[in-house]
């Protein structure tokens, strides 16, 4: 690793086996930049745990990402692998960087407010009448708590009298009026919260974004490959940046992303995108039957109902995946198959299977070889470790001299 190259950043959550969403989305542009920049890759075991998990399990998840990833052809000497809580540092400037956060901020990620939607989802799709029942009036009591507020609101804003030619009056309502916004705020987000179900969520969950800032800017990384569902946690790294520099001086970059093979990859549902939470994916590590029993009942062109029907390529998330994972030649021969109705959705999907296989079928036969031999493994994050914690701690004395803490800051007495 060269000093001189541009640094990138980036981070996968060890939830489980790593989809061909993530290999496209990310892991293999990560692989290819160890050879034009100086890159730092992190298993974010940190993040994992602001969900509800088996610590029990965990551990063997984290190996499993570390290995997943090797096996995709990341070499830890052409970069620093690393396992994110055996860099400490990365809490720490996190605790920093929610100094300088606005609240408002958080409560926009729409990663957030998703959990706090299936949640409400979860309750209000429940067997158990009784469940169903405490969320349904849940939802009508943040309605008819959301109308009072907003009747209040009304009260108050037409108290604000700005013709008025006192202007101790003025400034006297102004300041009424604020405090009174900034109460019905903070009521209408807790009312929010309750209602959504996200009053369990964690701290961690809600700041989950702020970590994810502090992983990036750790390393003043101004390239960060990852999929477009991550874009919105890049703009609050970009905000988080500059409401640090502006406080406390010029230390961080502007971050940008660096985009995979495919922006976002549909899960075999059609609709959503491909996660393991979703059930819909197809694993990097899965073997060949494997592939072919999950695409089976996959999802495709819904217009096409029979097999002689002339299907629509360009809306069937079947050949969306062909395009990234079949030759332009085939692609172009399916499309016509499928457009004729000469070619069926079931023929399709072993061309589909063959094709997929073909490109995991080195990614699998590596992993087998790592599995074999963990102490690569360990040896790998071990090596990228001590790489990312050069860099860190360097970081952390800057930020610590900058924000005015740490012992440092004490030295002169
Ligand atoms: P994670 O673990 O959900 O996903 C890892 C990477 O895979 C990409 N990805 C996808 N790309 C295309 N289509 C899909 N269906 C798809 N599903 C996942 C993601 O965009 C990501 O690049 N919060 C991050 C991890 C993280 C991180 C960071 C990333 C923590 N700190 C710092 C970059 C920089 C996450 O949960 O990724």
């Amino acid at each position: 690793m060269t000093t001189k190259k541009e640094r990138v950043f980036s981070g996968i959550q060890p939830s489980g086996d790593i989809h061909i969403g993530n290999y496209m989305g990310a892991i293999k542009k990560w692989v290819e930049l160890t050879d034009t920049h100086e890159c730092i890759y992190c298993i974010v075991d940190d993040h994992a745990i602001t969900v509800d998990y088996d610590p029990a399990l965990l551990p063997q998840r984290t190996f499993d990402g570390a290995l997943a990833v090797m096996a995709c052809g990341l070499d830890p000497e052409k970069c620093a692998l690393f396992v994110q809580s055996h860099v400490p540092e990365h809490t720490e400037l996190t605790w920093l960087f929610n100094t300088v956060t606005p609240l408002g901020s958080l409560f926009r990620m729409t990663q957030f407010k998703d959990k706090a939607r299936n949640a409400l989802q979860r309750a209000l799709n429940t067997r158990q009448g009784g469940a169903r029942k405490t969320a349904l009036f849940q939802l009508k009591n943040i309605g008819l708590k959301m109308r009072d507020l907003m009747g209040d609101l009304h009260a108050d804003v037409d108290e604000l009298n700005p013709t008025s030619p006192y202007k101790g009056e003025q400034e006297l309502v102004l300041t009424e009026l604020v405090a009174r916004l900034n109460d019905r705020m903070g009521a209408v987000m807790q009312h929010l919260q309750v209602g959504l179900g996200v009053a369990e969520a964690s701290v961690g969950l809600f700041d989950y974004p702020v970590l994810q800032a502090a992983d990036i800017l750790l390393y003043k990384a101004p390239w960060v490959p990852v999929g477009e569902d991550q874009e919105q946690h890049l703009e609050l790294c970009r905000e988080v940046a500059e409401r640090f520099n502006r406080k406390f001086g010029d230390i961080f970059p502007a971050t940008q992303r660096i985009r995979g093979e495919t922006a976002k990859i549909i899960g075999l549902d059609g609709k959503q995108k491909m996660s393991k939470s979703l059930n819909n994916t197809i694993g990097i590590l899965d073997s060949y039957e494997e592939i072919e029993r999950r695409l089976k009942p996959a999802y495709t062109d819904p217009r096409r109902l029979r097999r002689d029907d002339p299907g629509h390529p360009e809306d069937c998330n079947i050949f969306a995946l062909h395009k990234l994972f079949s030759s332009p030649e085939a692609c172009a021969e399916i499309a016509e198959g499928c457009s004729q109705g000469t070619l069926g959705c079931l023929e399709c999907k072993q061309r589909l299977a063959v094709s997929i296989d073909t490109h995991l079928a080195p990614i699998r036969d590596r992993a087998e070889t790592l599995r074999a031999n963990p102490s690569r493994v360990i040896a790998g994050i071990e090596h990228g470790r001590e790489q990312a914690s050069r860099i860190a701690v360097e970081t952390m004395r800057e930020v610590r001299d900058a924000m005015g803490i740490g012992k440092n800051a004490l030295a002169k007495f």
